[in-house]
């Protein structure tokens, strides 16, 4: 029998359906809550709500736990490739050899963007943002396979394997093109023998007259950045990823929603703003002791970028893991003093021994860390959150499945608790 709870309103008793999810985390169903007692719930900022039933990513934020479909980030981290990941997440199991093989195959038959989409670059101001760029050419991508972006669930999902590739593999080309356009540089054509990664820095890095060749540790530091951000179950994009696609959009347009959504600086930008907030405090000759006073005032605009997570109340374990990683790869590439790297690593010190910061669980998450490796690999700041992007970009497919697939499932929309002004009637101009 389903377990119930009871909830008492006006007098009268609900009995609330439960439901358990597959690692024992309790909800209650009160889908039929205002139609049998005219009540809704509040709940700003969505943090006890459950929006939906998902199978791709499982996080434990006390235990400082992340899974994706079930396999452990450690696991993933240290025997997957972002590729084998992105058909995990989109596809629900590890491919077997074959179907790698043609995952690979589809990723670089449709690395090259079409001629007539290289114009729509040069129509952006030289300083636009790349996400800006993203979200427009994505939605973009759409318009050139009209067959793929119908806005009828039931076909879009019929064609689901080859637009989820289509995807993840223009995407880099073009992030990197959105670069390239803005440094004025000519766009590079990509090239059917580099695997994922290394073709991106090739995209972004060589030049007509010089190939860009990756160093391993540095294909392997993107590999990892992109495989840990991978998915992050319903964060504030992929909720907005589901929120579009539950009108009937397509993944395309979905995905650009996605893109927008993850630009702001508490969310994808926060990497982008750890970077920032390292600089401004290296130029303020402060070794980040100033700095760390201030942001224990509470103040929105002087919080420790990289720090604090909505679910994480323990270390990011992907934080673990990137700064691990990120040693290596400094030291494959010969930086041995980086002045922003010495604040970071006193902050977190500080940081971790401070009652504010305790009492609060406030740890390193992703982006604390991640923001360092990008530098240190020579992708420029502002394409930090457009690096981020490309890695969320499966679990953003991956929901925009599950949302289509859903036989039951209905248009997102939640209600209100309005605080306006009551009725009244219409001043005319005169009177105001
Ligand atoms: N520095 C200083 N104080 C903080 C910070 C911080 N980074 N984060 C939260 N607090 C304080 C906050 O002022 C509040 O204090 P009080 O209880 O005295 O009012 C308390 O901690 C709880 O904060 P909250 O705003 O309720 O936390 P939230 O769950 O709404 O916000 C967050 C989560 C990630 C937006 C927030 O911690 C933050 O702004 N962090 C910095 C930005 C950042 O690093 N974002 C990346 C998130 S990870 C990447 C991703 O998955 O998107």
């Amino acid at each position: 029998m389903t377990p119930k709870a009871t909830l008492t309103l006006d007098g009268k008793d609900l009995n609330l359906p439960m439901i358990i999810g597959t690692e024992g985390e309790k909800a209650i169903d009160i889908r039929n809550l205002r139609s049998d007692s005219s009540f809704i719930t509040y709940d700003e900022g969505y943090g006890n709500t459950g929006s939906c039933q998902s199978a791709v990513t499982f996080i434990d934020g006390e235990a400082g736990v992340l899974r994706y479909r079930g396999y452990p980030i450690e696991q993933l981290a240290e025997h997957s490739s972002f590729i084998e990941t992105a058909y995990l997440i989109v596809h629900g199991e590890l491919p077997t050899p074959p179907q790698r093989k043609r995952f690979s195959q589809l990723l670089t038959e449709n690395a090259p963007i079409h001629s007539s989409m290289e114009h729509l670059f040069e129509g952006f101001p030289v300083d636009a943002h790349p996400m800006a760029i993203l979200s427009a050419m994505l939605n973009s991508l759409g318009c050139y396979y009209p067959h793929l972006a119908t806005n009828d669930h039931q076909r879009d999902l019929e064609t689901y394997g080859e637009t989820a590739a289509i995807i993840i593999s223009k995407v880099r080309t073009i992030a990197a093109y959105s670069y390239r356009a803005s440094r004025g540089l000519p766009y590079i054509y990509p090239r059917r023998d580099l695997p994922y990664c290394e073709n991106f820095l090739h995209l972004m890095f060589s030049t007509p007259y010089e190939p860009y060749i990756a160093l391993p540790e540095v294909a392997q530091a993107l590999n990892l950045f992109l495989l840990l951000h991978a998915d992050h179950e319903q964060n504030c994009s992929t909720s907005t990823v589901r929120m579009v696609a539950s009108s009937g959009a397509n993944l395309f347009a979905s995905a650009a929603a996605g893109v927008c959504a993850l630009w702001g600086p508490l969310h994808g930008g926060a990497n982008m703003a750890v970077i920032e907030m390292l600089k401004s405090i290296h130029a303020e000759g402060d070794d980040g002791s100033k700095f760390i006073e201030q942001a224990k005032l509470g103040k929105a605009d002087k919080r420790l970028m990289g720090f604090g997570h909505r679910v994480y109340k323990h270390y990011d374990p992907r934080a673990k893991i990137i700064k691990e990683s990120f040693y290596s790869a400094l030291a494959s590439l010969g930086i041995k003093d980086d002045p922003l790297l010495n604040i970071a690593m006193r902050l977190e010190e500080a940081a971790l021994r401070d009652d504010y910061f305790l009492s609060r669980k406030l740890y390193p998450n992703v982006d604390f860390y991640s923001g360092l490796i990008m530098r240190a690999i020579g992708i420029p700041e502002n394409m930090f959150t457009v690096m981020f992007a490309i890695g969320r970009m499966p679990g953003w497919i991956a929901n925009w499945k599950e949302v289509a697939a859903n036989p039951k499932g209905r248009i997102y929309r939640p209600r209100q608790i309005y605080t306006g002004m009551t009725a009244r009637d219409y001043v005319p101009p005169h009177r105001r």
